[in-house]
């Protein structure tokens, strides 16, 4: 039901005709209405999750100059958006903001003229902050126009995260990077904060000298010794896209395409892991057509950021925490690359259509990483991945085990989950089961090509679907089984699954070692993959005998692994059994890393028990200071309780 008519309701019941006292009961209390308004049907493509009047006008393009104030943890500059006006006669822009200063408006006429706007902050959203709104006078009647605005952010900004030099890798320099995903742009430029909003970008950063600014965009590959940075992103792409990162950051060269930020203490490690990257973007170009970007680079971010990774184009932000020294965790950069055409290129016009992106991404992912590294290794990430997904999904109500999900009200930060990645790519790898591999590889460059540059919603993935795959062969899928896919929670029962061989006898050397019927030498663990260390790892019962850890433990030097997603498996079985040994590390795991993946089951491990709880308070005390505010919203309520 709409406000509108509530309200009406309420006028009427206070008017007090006693004959409508049955409806006023009915319809009066705003729980009641709020109810209704839950279940009035999603409009596909509406995103629910900007405040900007994006259907009457659209930015086009951004300029943007910035201030970097590691001191004062501010950026401070000027926007200036370049705006259409999809709607003629429309007074009021209204642009998406969180925690932002906004100093002045103005619009710049084409005459030449500054002339200032008049503006005022909305109403504050939890969950989508305040929108700013700006009154366009009467002669500000072009087609399309130009906005200057003048502002800065806060230290609190959700999207920044300022880290203090004790917490990066050279200890001398602080470092700052954004992180503009889902909804966290606004807080660092206002805009209209859409992925249906796609937008070309002009920068210039000034930073302190000595230190380097990158951004999702062209990037110098020498240092300024002024300070003064500008970048262009000649591509429109949407908000959520737009990043920045300041450092004491160096550049090394991978391929003629590709190369490596970071700083110095970890360039050449990083350099060495991601070797492959040059090989991985030749690969996906066979697979699913051009790349569109340009270069291909990364940046090494610190512990701290919450992701694996981060798509920005051109630029991937990745986490030091699969820097493993043996290659054994890049199948992350193949997923973040694979994002430059599933993501990137094609993107989900609203944050319930993120199985779009991330989905294809995955199921991207998993074929560069078949076509780059073999059978084997795929099919064990792959069985990785589905074990990730089913534990998920046995912690997730129903509702939000469903590829496209009802977000409205909630922060899509907060119901972030494996379901549309792992069970996105379930539903592509069952459709290129039920076509074959040359068909759907076909659809595939089809749909990258039919849709690039373009924000679509889930349902028109669907029309395409039957319009260029399903429709062409009748009979080998039906339209229940894909609605199944799409809109029922949980997973068919049609499902095709991965297995992998490899774990079957992991499975069987796990249990008998438990049982007692094989040593610890004979496990040959030297000679497992990370993969096969971290089936063993998770699969192991509720319960495992002190002796048992010990014995693991000092064949294989667990406790120290210096494999961040081994030592997590493992100080999982730690905590469970009370594995005092590995205390120490956990502590020290925790304080230094903020990757949310890694870290979150650690505290919800922590807190099944009243010892584990105090650990666990003790811990985070000190460590939530270093956290990104995504990883501290995360775990507030786990530690300090809802
Ligand atoms: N785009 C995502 C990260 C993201 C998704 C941020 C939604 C905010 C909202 C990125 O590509 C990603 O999926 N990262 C994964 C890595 C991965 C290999 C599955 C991560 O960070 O764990
Ligand atoms: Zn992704």
């Amino acid at each position: 039901m709409n406000i509108l008519v509530v309200r009406r309701l309420r006028g009427i019941c206070s008017s007090g005709l006693a004959g409508l006292l049955v409806l006023c009961l009915l319809f009066a209390p705003s729980g009641l209405a709020f109810a209704a308004d839950a279940e009035s049907p999603i409009e596909p493509g509406r995103d629910y999750h900007t405040l900007a009047n994006i259907e009457e006008f659209r930015v086009r393009h951004l300029d943007l100059e910035l201030q970097v104030l590691f001191e004062q943890q501010i950026l401070s500059g000027v926007a200036e958006l370049s705006v259409e006006r999809l709607v003629a006669g429309k007074r009021e822009l209204r642009l998406d903001t969180r925690d932002l200063t906004i100093r002045n408006v103005w619009w710049l006429a084409d005459s030449g003229e500054v002339l200032p706007l008049g503006f005022l902050k909305g109403e504050y959203d939890r969950a989508l902050g305040t929108p700013l709104l700006i009154e366009l006078p009467a002669e500000l009647d072009a087609a399309e126009f130009k906005l200057r605005i003048s502002y800065q952010t806060r230290p609190e900004a959700s999207g920044l995260q300022w880290v203090p030099a004790a917490q990066t890798a050279g200890k001398t320099d602080p470092y700052l990077y954004t992180q503009s995903q889902a909804i966290n742009a606004r807080s660092w430029v206002p805009l209209q904060d859409s992925p249906q909003v796609r937008f070309t970008y002009n920068a210039v950063i000034r930073v302190p000298a000595g230190l380097r600014a990158v951004m999702s965009a062209s990037n110098a590959l020498d240092l300024a010794p002024d300070g003064v940075y500008q970048f262009a992103m000649p591509q429109a792409i949407p908000s959520y896209l737009l990043a920045l990162g300041v450092g004491k950051l160096e550049f090394q060269a991978i391929g003629p395409r590709t190369g490596v930020f970071a700083e110095p203490p970890v360039l050449a490690a990083a350099a060495a892991e991601f070797a492959d990257v040059e090989k991985m973007l030749e690969t996906s170009e066979q697979l699913f057509g051009p790349y569109r970007w340009g270069r291909y680079d990364l940046l090494i971010l610190p512990p701290s950021f919450p992701f694996g990774g981060m798509e920005n184009p051109r630029l991937s932000f990745i986490t030091p925490t699969v820097l493993a020294g043996d290659r054994s965790l890049v199948s992350l950069i193949a997923h973040e690359l694979a994002h430059s055409w599933s993501g990137n290129l094609v993107t989900n016009a609203t944050w319930r259509d993120l199985w779009l992106n991330e989905g294809f991404t995955v199921f991207l992912e998993r074929r560069i990483v078949q076509a780059l590294y073999g059978e084997r290794r795929h099919d064990m990430e792959d069985t990785l991945g589905l074990q990730d997904l089913r534990d998920d999904m046995a912690d997730l109500p129903p509702a939000d085990t469903r590829l496209a999900i009802d977000l409205r009200g909630r922060d899509p930060d907060d119901v972030f989950s494996n379901v549309p990645y792992d069970k996105g790519r379930l539903f592509l790898g069952w459709l290129e089961s039920r076509f074959g591999r040359a068909q759907f590889d076909e659809f595939l460059r089809g749909y990258f090509d039919h849709f690039a540059f373009q924000s679509i919603s889930t349902e028109q993935f669907r029309v395409w679907l039957t319009d260029n795959l399903t429709a062409k062969q009748p009979g080998l899928v039906t339209d229940a089984e894909i609605d199944e896919w799409i809109y029922q929670p949980g997973l068919p029962k049609f499902a095709v699954l991965p297995q992998s061989p490899a774990f079957v006898a992991i499975d069987g050397a796990r249990s008998d070692w438990l049982a007692g019927k094989r040593t610890v030498e004979s496990l040959r663990g030297k000679d497992w993959t990370t993969h096969e260390w971290l089936h063993f790892l998770n699969k192991f019962p509720a319960r495992t005998p002190a002796v048992k850890l010990t014995e693991l433990d000092q064949a294989f030097g667990l406790t120290a692994i210096g494999n961040n997603e081994i030592a997590h498996s493992w100080l999982r079985i730690a905590i469970r059994n009370n594995y005092e040994p590995a205390y120490e590390r956990l502590a020290n795991y925790l304080e230094t890393i903020g990757r949310r993946k890694l870290i979150k089951p650690l505290y919800e491990d922590l807190m099944k028990t009243p010892a584990g709880a105090a650990r666990a308070a003790a811990i985070y005390a000190k460590a939530r200071g270093n956290y990104h505010p995504i990883a501290a919203t995360t775990l507030d309520p786990i530690v300090y309780g809802r």
